[in-house]
């Protein structure tokens, strides 16, 4: 059986983790893993309901999330971490604790995940500030750490997301998390799958819409994961609906 493995994502609101987290878990479930994300806003939901944004909130938080990965990874599953996790020490004790511990390092500047502002906090965040209340947003008013040694780190603002999981797929096999030919069968499978025409008709749609046929297009339109979506493209290619060229 493969090894289990936490993959831990940090980085400042805005700037990939759960959009990362979610492709990447894409592609393991594809090669059967068993594994789960625990998100930060969902973990604020449910298992640290309650909980604020000072730094012992946050630091609680944070190591609630670290113990659930590790009765995960030590059962062979997968654990996907997306939660902000500014603190470094926190997620360094994480690491001695669950020990298959992959840090990825989401990198994107503060002055891109705010021009993104995918939940409107930045600007809330600002406005506080303004008002002289703050409101202990990372990267605003709460500092953020940079990890020294993470195992990957994905410059969101200049990669594609099918670059950063094409690069954290390639590290989790060089670490040896990966059955050696998972990607392959997953691959296999893929070009054998049933597409269903409603989801071709869809990649058809997007890309033509999107004038270029890249799987970046529907990783972001579809919601699929890169394997799919570089299947979608086969398929419409070769039935000569898009071209390659
Ligand atoms: N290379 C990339 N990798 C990841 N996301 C990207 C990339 N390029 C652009 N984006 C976009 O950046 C945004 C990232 O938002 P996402 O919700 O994933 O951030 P987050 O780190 O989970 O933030 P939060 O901590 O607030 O949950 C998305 O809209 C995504 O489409
Ligand atoms: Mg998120």
């Amino acid at each position: 059986m493969a090894k289990g493995f936490t993959l831990w994502f940090t980085g400042l609101s805005g700037s990939g983790k759960s959009t990362l987290a979610n492709a990447v878990a894409q592609e393991l479930r594809a090669q059967g893993r068993l594994l789960d994300i625990l998100d930060g806003d969902v973990v604020r939901q449910h298992l640290s309901k309650g909980l604020g944004f000072s730094k012992e909130d946050r630091d609680t938080n944070i190591r609630r999330i670290g113990f659930v990965a590790h009765l995960i990874t030590r059962h062979g599953g997968v654990a996907i971490t997306a939660a902000i996790s500014p603190y470094r020490n926190i997620r360094d004790e994480n690491r001695k604790l669950i020990g298959d511990f992959v840090e990825v390092y989401a990198k994107c500047p503060l002055e891109e995940c705010e021009k993104r502002d995918v939940k409107g906090l930045y600007k809330k965040a600002r406005e506080a500030v303004a008002a002289g209340k703050g409101m202990q947003f990372t990267g605003i008013d709460d500092p953020y750490e940079e990890p020294a040694n993470a195992e990957i780190v994905v410059d969101t603002s200049t990669c594609t997301v099918q670059d950063g999981v094409k690069m954290i797929l390639d590290k989790l096999h060089a670490l040896g998390y990966l059955e050696e030919g998972a990607q392959a069968s997953a691959d296999h499978r893929a070009h054998h799958e049933y597409v269903p025409e409603e989801l071709l008709k869809k990649a058809e749609a997007a890309l033509k819409k999107a004038g270029k046929v890249h799987t970046d297009v529907l990783l972001k339109e579809l919601h699929v994961g890169f394997t799919t979506a570089a299947h979608l493209i086969d398929r419409l290619a070769e039935q000569g609906k898009v071209s390659l060229k």
